[in-house]
């Protein structure tokens, strides 16, 4: 199978990026499955039902969110009608948190892909320990039995953590991507055990910025130690940002994992088609 999974979205231009380019990508490198994390798709801060529609419409199946899950309160309501849209897994289960943090979802071609997204402990408002998060998911649906391809989102700051994390699932799923810092990062690459990993897919958002936010204001803030003006997100063109998992059919571990970055500011790189 093919699958893409693309970094945080980031605002109208991180939108406008995805709708430009996410179609043609799906042709292009003839793509199984789509996950697009939309945590900064309203306005930088959460979704909403239409910005999440403007994902779906692109070609996502399947939308993730994260520590900004409910920075906009429609997503309260709208994540109980939405099936495929995930919050974190491992919110404490004596808490009444709405909608679902996995998922598991059939292709076109009648594959099962189980998506689950973990939020980390580090540097960050913690949730549950991620490593039993995971172990709790993973029973619902092991690679194989249940699954043809698992993809794990560590929703995480801290690039040790992301590692851990991918140790730990290492020839258990398909991929463990990380999500959340917004950068794009040099090491993806296959475990021993079989499982593709890359600390952070990076952002769908505009490089010029703060991480997707308008920069002048945050570096005026940092010099003078002054308020200035709410963060809202840079509006230049986007970089679209994420990975493209190839796994085996037959063992639904990785065969490959490639960057993908189109458009923006930083250099392009798509995976070569034979
Ligand atoms: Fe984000
Ligand atoms: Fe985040």
């Amino acid at each position: 199978m093919r699958l893409a999974f693309f970094g945080d979205v980031v605002g109208r231009a991180g939108r406008a990026a995805i709708s430009e380019h996410l179609p043609r990508l799906k042709s292009q490198l003839q793509l199984d499955f789509v996950i697009v994390n939309g945590e900064n798709a309203a306005g930088g801060f959460g979704i909403t039902p239409s910005t999440a529609q403007d994902i779906f419409d692109a070609g996502a199946d399947c939308i993730t969110l994260g520590n900004h899950s409910w920075d906009q309160s429609e997503a309260l309501t709208y994540i109980d009608r939405e099936p495929r849209l995930l919050r974190p897994y491992n919110y404490p289960q004596s808490l009444s948190i709405p909608g679902r943090g996995s998922q598991l979802f059939t292709t076109a071609s009648d594959q099962r892909v189980f998506v689950i997204q973990i939020h980390g402990s580090a540097f960050m408002e913690p949730l549950d320990d991620p490593l039993q998060g995971v172990a709790r998911a993973l029973e619902e649906a092991p690679l194989g039995q249940v699954a043809d391809a698992i993809i794990v989102e560590m929703h995480a700051e801290a690039t040790a953590e992301k590692y851990v994390m991918g140790h730990f699932c290492d020839g258990r799923v398909t991929a463990v991507i990380g999500a959340h810092t917004h950068v794009p990062t040099a090491d993806g690459h296959i475990l021993v055990g079989g499982t593709a990993f890359q600390s952070d897919a990076g952002m769908c958002g505009d490089y010029d910025s703060v991480i997707g936010m308008k920069k002048d204001p945050i570096v005026r803030r940092a010099a003078t130690r002054l308020p200035t003006e709410r963060k809202s997100p840079a509006e230049g063109p986007a970089t679209v940002c994420g990975v493209l998992i190839g796994s085996d059919d037959r063992t639904g571990l990785a065969r490959s994992i490639e960057p993908i970055r189109v458009g923006g500011r930083l250099p392009e790189t798509l995976p070569k088609m034979d």
